[in-house]
């Protein structure tokens, strides 16, 4: 697969150990932590964040750049703000993992401050959502957690078919419920075949109205690139198993240039459907309220549970569609029985094909383009 820039080089980060990561000054180590913050998946690699180090003060503000949420598919700015909570994951995880004690303070972000705006590159439109301090702490980090750091530099969307009949290991999921911050989110965990069935239904439905509603494919067009590009933001169709001309196709077709044929639309929403029924294992996050703070915990509680699933050579994927295409949300969270807000989805379980391991990392803009 062609790669010709440097917009992978972010996946060449080291893991440090705490006698290199000590050698660091102050500056270093909070561009490292950012760094590591830059590696998180982000709805269609948007890469929403901005951040601020202030090395006096050991302090990471970590902000909203407005111009990245998308207007078709990120209509509040849910996925966007999902998307940095698991970067704020990244930090407090690689934090204490170099011996930090890591406390996070929200700033309150309004929601209507994280809505999509009209693009405007001129216009820097930043949004503090949360500031992170941190302060040395003499606690060595426990098994799980030296886990989900060094899963921070493997770990990657797996947009594949899992095999159905190897299920997650006990000791995982216990590993797994025991991470969770229950306070926070709720999180179910999915494994009978009938609910599984019901949901594959919602996915083929929500991805039908994806393909099928202009606004929308437009932008996933916009996002869903060829292989070979030189965006340092988007999918490259190799994410999604497409090889060098699939992905030049559902580019241009998504996007308007050439004619969607009916059956790359019917293969498109059946592909999530199938990956679902053959899953054999879904998690759903859901909250009491539905606020930026709430999609800030679903955000990290997720990266929290794909870390730890990474750690045990378990891959995951996520199916946005669900939570928001808007009937089908609803419909969805009575089938779940639950009153709450419905915010992330994803699978997780072990690959089938050995080869989809070896598919490229995404891309990430330069460091410096993340910092301001
Ligand atoms: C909030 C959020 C929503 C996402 N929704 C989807 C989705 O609906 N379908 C999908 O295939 N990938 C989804 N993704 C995965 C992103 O496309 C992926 O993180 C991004 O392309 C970067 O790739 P990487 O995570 O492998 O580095 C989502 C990721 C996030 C954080």
């Amino acid at each position: 697969m062609m790669q010709p820039n440097n917009n992978y080089s972010a996946w060449s980060t080291p893991q440090y150990t705490h006698t290199q990561f000590s050698a660091l000054s102050p500056t270093e180590r909070l561009r490292y932590f950012c760094q590591l913050a830059h590696l998180a998946p982000s709805t269609h690699n948007t890469q929403p964040w901005k951040f601020h180090i202030d090395p006096d003060n050991m302090v990471i503000e970590v902000s909203l750049d407005q111009n990245s949420v998308l207007p078709a598919s990120d209509v509040a700015g849910r996925q966007s703000i999902i998307s940095i909570g698991a970067a704020i994951e990244h930090i407090r995880i690689g934090a204490e993992y170099e011996g930090y004690a890591v406390t996070i303070h929200s700033a309150s972000a309004d929601k209507t401050s994280v809505r999509p705006v009209p693009k405007d590159p001129q216009h820097v439109s930043r949004v503090p959502i949360a500031t992170i301090a941190l302060s040395p702490q003499m606690n060595a980090p426990s098994h799980a957690e030296s886990g989900r750091a060094g899963a921070i530099f493997s770990r990657k969307i797996m947009r594949a078919e899992y095999k159905r009949d190897q299920p997650i290991p006990n000791h995982v999921l216990e590993e797994i419920q025991s991470c969770v911050d229950t306070d926070t989110i709720t999180f179910h965990t999915l494994t009978d075949p009938l609910r599984r069935q019901a949901i594959a239904e919602f996915q083929a439905q929500a991805d039908g109205f994806v393909i099928n509603n202009k606004k929308f494919s437009r932008e996933l067009g916009d996002w869903l690139l060829e292989n070979d590009t030189s965006s340092p933001v988007g999918m490259p169709g190799a994410g999604f198993g497409l090889d060098d001309t699939q992905a030049m196709r559902m580019h241009r077709a998504l996007s308007g240039d050439i004619p969607l044929e009916p059956e790359d639309g019917l293969r498109f929403s059946l592909a999530g459907k199938e990956y679902i029924e053959k899953t054999p294992f879904i998690g759903v996050i859901t909250t009491k309220g539905d606020t930026v703070d709430d999609w800030i915990h679903a955000g990290r509680a997720f990266e929290r549970i794909a870390l730890t699933f990474e750690s045990h050579g378990i891959s995951h994927a996520m199916h946005a569609g669900i939570v928001e295409v808007r009937l089908i949300n609803r419909m969805f969270a009575a089938t779940l029985g639950t009153l709450q807000s419905l915010q992330v989805l994803f699978r997780a379980g072990y690959v089938k094909k050995e080869e989809d391991l070896r598919r490229p990392h995404s891309p990430r803009l330069p460091l410096e383009a993340v910092l301001y």
